[in-house]
């Protein structure tokens, strides 16, 4: 059979042309991310898998490195969505914008290779400029720091110059006085000194303020768009709530980086600080919950795009509970002096950035691809719908099952190596041999294998949703008269 809705990009405006190339990117890395994860994660099952071909350290680096590309891309992929609509101008400077994504996706694939092909020998002062900087999340060579900076700076520039040109919406004002503070941050994670303590201050305002700030500003901005797109929401409803939250995110994620000067050796005052702050950080985010919930019962849950709006939902609860929830039970130094850097960390941390980002993401791409195929019905009753809603039970069933395996074996070693043992090297040993974390390690492989499984289905489903559909996108006034 023929197709019906063939991907055209005549349907697409200038920025949503050069946004289905980042998403592409993205979709693709985030493949990368889970190739890398599995490998790792076979790795705590079968500790010499792999021995001298790709070390440990690497897998690692390659799968949160693969990460944080990926969800760049998603983002700079979704604003350019939605710039030309929101500034009701098309988009300025898009030859160059355009020149900039393949200069930025050929670097990310340089850092990648020379990972893999230098994996271990001297640190040198070249090392860090051309190889690695060796610091968690911002492993990428100083070459690469001063790049992705250019990128970054284009992208604002064709952002900022397209607001200017039409008008400045209320989401637009929020959107670039965010990726003002993004680019901004992240310089502060280029110098290098030799003092560990200071070093580890500087980086966390990196990591932190990204996605405990600016990220998270960042995914306001994109539901209030989604939820105007998809459920048909005001735009003063909207943007009332992205003023709120993000007023309450800075208000508690900025001093909430004390959570992570517990124990580097910074001044005692930030066991204080950092628990006040930080437990406060889960309020934006019940708002959060709060607000998409709202509207979905103002519009009785009516929506013309059923597989956005079911990611969309996904990162509002992903969001309450990944960053909310897992970050407040582990957040006050009493507890954190138990918890830090076990696998309970990790637990959260996947709750965290799948629960936050990666959905709203992966609701973009359904947004664009209902576009990019001609506006086509994405309503009940889809052609092989099947697919997205397996892909959807996939992945997130596979993710919540690896966070629990990951919590028990943070539980066990809590318990274990600091509480009873006294965070001794026996204790540490005593502790990865207990049959809690050993059982944890094999459930988060089995539930990591479903979860690529449901990534598998989503990328087929990626590739083929509303092909055979002839039914246009259902209209938001349809929608709510069939709720009557
Ligand atoms: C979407 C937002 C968030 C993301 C993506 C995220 C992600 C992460 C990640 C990946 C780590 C591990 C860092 C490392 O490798 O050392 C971490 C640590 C931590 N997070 Fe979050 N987090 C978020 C929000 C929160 C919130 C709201 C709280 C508190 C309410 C919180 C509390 C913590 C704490 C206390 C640690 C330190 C864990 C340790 O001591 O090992 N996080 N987070
Ligand atoms: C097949 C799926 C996946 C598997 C098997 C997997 C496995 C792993 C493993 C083994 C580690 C190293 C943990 C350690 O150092 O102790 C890790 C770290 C990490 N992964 Fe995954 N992962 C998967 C998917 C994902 C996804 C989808 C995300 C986010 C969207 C993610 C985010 C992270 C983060 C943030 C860390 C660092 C955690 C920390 O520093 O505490 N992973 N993963
Ligand atoms: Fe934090």
């Amino acid at each position: 059979m023929t197709a019906l809705r063939a991907l055209d990009s005549a349907n697409l405006n200038g920025g949503q042309k050069l946004a289905v190339k980042y998403f592409t990117v993205a979709l693709a890395l985030l493949g990368v991310q889970i190739t890398f994860g599995l490998l790792a994660a076979v790795q705590f099952v079968m500790p010499d898998f792999l021995f001298g071909v790709v070390d440990f350290s690497i897998k690692r680096m390659v799968h949160i490195n693969a990460m944080i590309v990926w969800m760049v891309f998603g983002f700079i992929g979704s604003v350019y969505w939605m710039l030309e609509e929101e500034a009701g101008a098309p988009t300025v400077g898009l030859k160059l914008g355009n020149i900039i994504f393949y200069v930025f996706t050929a670097a990310v694939l340089v850092v990648v290779a020379v990972y893999l092909l230098v994996q271990t020998g001297p640190g040198e002062i070249e090392t860090q400029w051309f190889i690695t900087e060796g610091r968690e999340y911002t492993e990428a060579p100083r070459w690469a720091d001063i790049g992705i900076v250019v990128c970054l700076l284009t992208f604002f520039y064709n952002v900022a110059a397209t607001f200017s040109k039409g008008k400045v919406t209320g989401i637009g004002g929020v959107l670039l006085l965010d990726l003002v503070a993004l680019a901004g941050i992240y310089t502060l994670g280029m110098f290098y000194t030799t003092n560990l303590t200071m070093d580890q201050y500087w980086w966390w305002w990196v990591i932190h303020m990204w996605v405990e700030a600016t990220w998270e500003v960042m995914v306001g901005c994109m539901m209030a768009y989604g939820l105007m797109k998809v459920l048909g929401t005001s735009r003063k409803i909207v943007t009332t709530w992205l003023y709120l939250e993000v007023f309450m995110m800075f208000g508690s994620g900025i001093l909430g980086i004390g959570h992570h000067y517990f124990w580097i050796g910074t001044p005692q005052y930030w066991l204080s600080i950092g628990g006040f702050f930080s437990a406060l950080e889960p309020l934006p985010l019940v708002a959060m919950v709060v607000h998409a919930v709202y509207d979905a019962g103002v519009h009785k849950s009516r929506n013309n795009n059923h597989p956005a709006m079911g990611w969309l939902i996904a990162h509002a609860f992903g969001n309450f509970f990944g960053a909310g929830v897992f970050g407040f039970i582990h957040t006050l130094p009493q507890i954190n002096l138990y918890t830090h850097g076990t696998q309970w960390s990790a637990s959260h941390g996947h709750f965290a950035f799948y629960g936050a980002y990666a959905t709203i993401i992966i609701a973009f791409f359904y947004i664009a691809l209902q576009k990019w195929r001609g506006d086509v019905w994405m309503s009940g009753n889809l052609f092989g719908g099947w697919k997205w809603k397996w892909s959807m039970v996939l992945l997130n069933v596979g993710m919540l099952g690896m966070i629990m395996g990951m919590l028990v074996a943070g539980f066990a070693q809590s318990q274990i190596e600091r509480a009873i043992g006294g965070a001794t090297w026996t204790a540490f040993f005593a502790a990865q041999e207990h049959p809690w974390f050993v059982q944890g390690m094999h459930w988060r492989l089995a539930f990591g294998t479903m979860f690529a499984a449901g990534y598998a289905l989503l990328v087929w489903d990626l590739l083929t949703i509303g092909k055979r559909e002839t039914r246009p996108v259902q209209s938001h006034d349809d929608a709510a008269l069939e709720a009557k």
